[in-house]
């Protein structure tokens, strides 16, 4: 009998803009349930790390707009921290609430984690989530992200495996 492989679930089309001052309005105008608050820093606070990079000098981010169907859906940000050569880290991640649970959240992550890639400097993608936040850690795990043990500022970090998203 023929084998069957497991197929990565299907997603929609989405895009990742850099953010600019063209757009950086409708950046931070994204939001999340109130629930969700904990979970992620708010958009004005991931860019405002960007110019402040609060944990060195020398750290690295690039914010992004994700963009779908014409709107602005979510942002996500992409940081090298020089404590951690080689690993490029996936921050802010965030999907509006009225946007949430079509698909997008997984299609950018897949983005994210292909730009990730491209880097020349990149030998591994990580992040890290609020021990209490089940949907993203469902969202990462499926996506082949796995838990290091390692917790960073009250957050258990995470490694995408090889094999995982965009191999
Ligand atoms: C986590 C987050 C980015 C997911 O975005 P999304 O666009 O809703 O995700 P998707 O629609 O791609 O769904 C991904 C999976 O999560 C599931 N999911 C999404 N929201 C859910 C919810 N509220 N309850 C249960 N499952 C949910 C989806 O069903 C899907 O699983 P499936 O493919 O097995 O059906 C979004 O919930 C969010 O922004 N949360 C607040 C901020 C946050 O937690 N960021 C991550 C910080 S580490």
């Amino acid at each position: 009998m023929m084998e069957l492989t497991p197929r990565p679930t299907p997603v929609p089309a989405v895009e990742l803009v850099p953010i600019t001052r063209d757009n950086w309005l409708e950046a931070i105008a994204l939001k999340v349930a109130t629930d969700q608050n904990a979970f992620t820093p708010s958009v004005a606070v991931s860019l405002a790390k960007e110019s402040i990079r609060p944990d060195g000098p020398e750290d690295e981010y690039r914010s992004y707009g994700i963009r779908a169907d014409g709107a602005m859906v979510g942002f996500g940000q992409l940081c090298k921290d020089f404590r951690t050569p080689g690993t490029c880290w996936i921050g802010g991640f965030l999907i509006d609430r009225r946007f949430q649970r079509r698909g997008y959240g997984r299609a950018a992550l897949r983005a994210l984690i292909a730009l990730a890639r491209r880097e020349p400097t990149t030998t591994g993608v990580g992040l890290t989530l609020e021990p209490h936040n089940a949907v993203a850690r469902r969202l990462y795990e499926s996506e082949g992200f796995a838990a290091t043990g390692d917790v960073y500022a009250g957050e258990l970090v995470f490694e995408l495996r090889s094999g995982g998203a965009g191999s």
